[in-house]
């Protein structure tokens, strides 16, 4: 039983399904669900975008049935293979049997080997090529690696439409589905974007490039509400995060076991924040790593602690550097320190590895053996003031 029929323009409809309890969209964090956006656009060729993930395809049909029998659908166009929104095409199929896929040349070769066995009837449309729906139409841009070779976006000029598969997506589900509809959706979205977008900002940025100057009034996403306000304010968001996400802010990440490397982790939030710098502390071992990378990419500079755990970092750490290095962090500072017993390894490991991430400047570590001292969380302090002097120098 779907009821909720949402109109964006005159037919044009948001046909997709909310899933209210996800709380793990691979790996991404969602504590408050997600949707999978499908839309449905009603004209001489009814027209399908995209479907919905696994297990949604039911809730899919019904709400297109609010509208039309879906044996009417001409074209389905697929903009990325991904399971979340190709799942439903077998469904969509067999609901619609003389409907057309129309994907891009790699998505077509994408959807065969993803669904192997599967007889697709499929129309290939080229970058660029424009496809008439009768009183409207759909420009397809390629848009590779955003965030997948294959991935295509389409817009309807006639309405200043854009269909933006993930770009601009987030993973929020509501009973509203539009973005000026709700209040809280700055980190979701930056949480989507640092985890699955930023790591492909060069492609980002290009396909800002490809679609510059054309007017855009909507954006329809494949994740989460709908864009029809302050267009300008989340394309700019959008362009900062893909360009130079940092601001003058400092985050301090750490994990411990007797918490000799907290209260280091403390003392040098305390440093950072005693010269005026923004500075958040995440003990790692209780957060959702895709959380703290969100406040990681829009950090100037990071600060990562961990005792040393037989010769490494401990687990927790260790196991947040790889959502770091996929940040691309080139425009940090970074910084190591932690407690260690004997011969330590931790905090070697940890400066490596912000090298290895080509961070723009590492700092020499900190060790503290066992407990820190007074002195010791002096030292800390003044650590944390040396980071903060710096993301301040980095800004003015
Ligand atoms: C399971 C385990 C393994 C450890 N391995 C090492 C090690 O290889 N090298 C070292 O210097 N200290 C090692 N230590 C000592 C800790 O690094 C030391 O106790 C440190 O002060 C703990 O910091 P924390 O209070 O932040 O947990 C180990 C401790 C534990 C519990
Ligand atoms: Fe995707
Ligand atoms: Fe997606």
């Amino acid at each position: 039983m779907t009821s909720e029929k949402v109109e964006i323009v005159k037919d044009v409809y948001w046909v997709g399904a909310i899933d209210w309890m996800l709380r793990d969209f691979h790996g991404l964090w969602t504590p408050k669900g997600g949707t999978y956006n499908a839309y449905l656009i009603i004209d001489e060729k009814i027209t399908l975008i995209d479907t919905v993930a696994p297990n949604f395809s039911a809730e899919l049909l019904d709400r297109i049935r609010t509208i039309i029998d879906p044996a009417k659908i001409d074209y389905l166009i697929c903009q990325h293979v991904e399971p979340d929104h190709s799942t439903a095409y077998a469904a969509m199929l067999e609901a619609a049997p003389n409907a057309k896929i129309i994907t891009s040349k790699r998505g077509a070769e994408y959807l065969q080997k993803s669904f192997p066995g599967m007889e697709f009837p499929i129309e290939i449309v080229d970058d660029g090529e424009t496809l008439s729906l009768g009183k409207r139409s759909l420009k397809f841009v390629q848009i590779p690696m955003v965030h997948w070779p294959e991935t295509m976006i389409s817009y309807m000029p006639e309405e200043q439409l854009v269909f933006s598969n993930d770009a601009f997506g987030m993973q929020i589900a509501t009973p509203y589905r539009f973005a000026d509809q709700i209040d809280d959706w700055y980190e979701p979205l930056r949480s989507y974007y640092s985890y699955i977008v930023r790591f492909n900002a060069a492609a980002v940025l290009k396909a800002f490039k490809k679609i510059e100057g054309v007017p855009i009034k909507i954006i329809c996403p494949s994740h989460g509400p709908i864009w029809r306000k302050n267009i300008q304010e989340i394309t700019d968001i959008y362009y900062r995060w893909s360009s130079s996400p940092e601001q003058e802010q400092a985050i301090v990440v750490y994990s411990t076991i007797w918490k000799s490397t907290e209260q280091m982790a403390h003392a040098i939030r305390e440093g950072i924040a005693s010269v005026g710098v923004a500075a958040e502390i995440y003990n790692l071992e209780d957060e959702q790593l895709s959380r703290v990378q969100g406040a990681a990419m829009e950090a100037k500079a990071v600060v990562v602690g961990a005792m040393t755990y037989n010769i490494d970092p401990y687990y927790p750490t260790a196991a947040f550097m790889p959502y770091l290095k996929h940040l691309r962090p080139t425009n940090k500072i970074g910084a190591a320190f932690g407690s260690y017993g004997w011969g330590g390894g931790a905090t070697k490991v940890l400066t490596g590895q912000l090298k290895d991430f080509k961070f723009e400047e590492v700092l020499d570590p900190l060790n503290v053996q066992f407990r820190p001292s007074e002195e010791d969380l002096k030292r800390c302090y003044e650590y944390g003031q040396e980071i903060g002097r710096k993301v301040k120098a980095a800004f003015s």
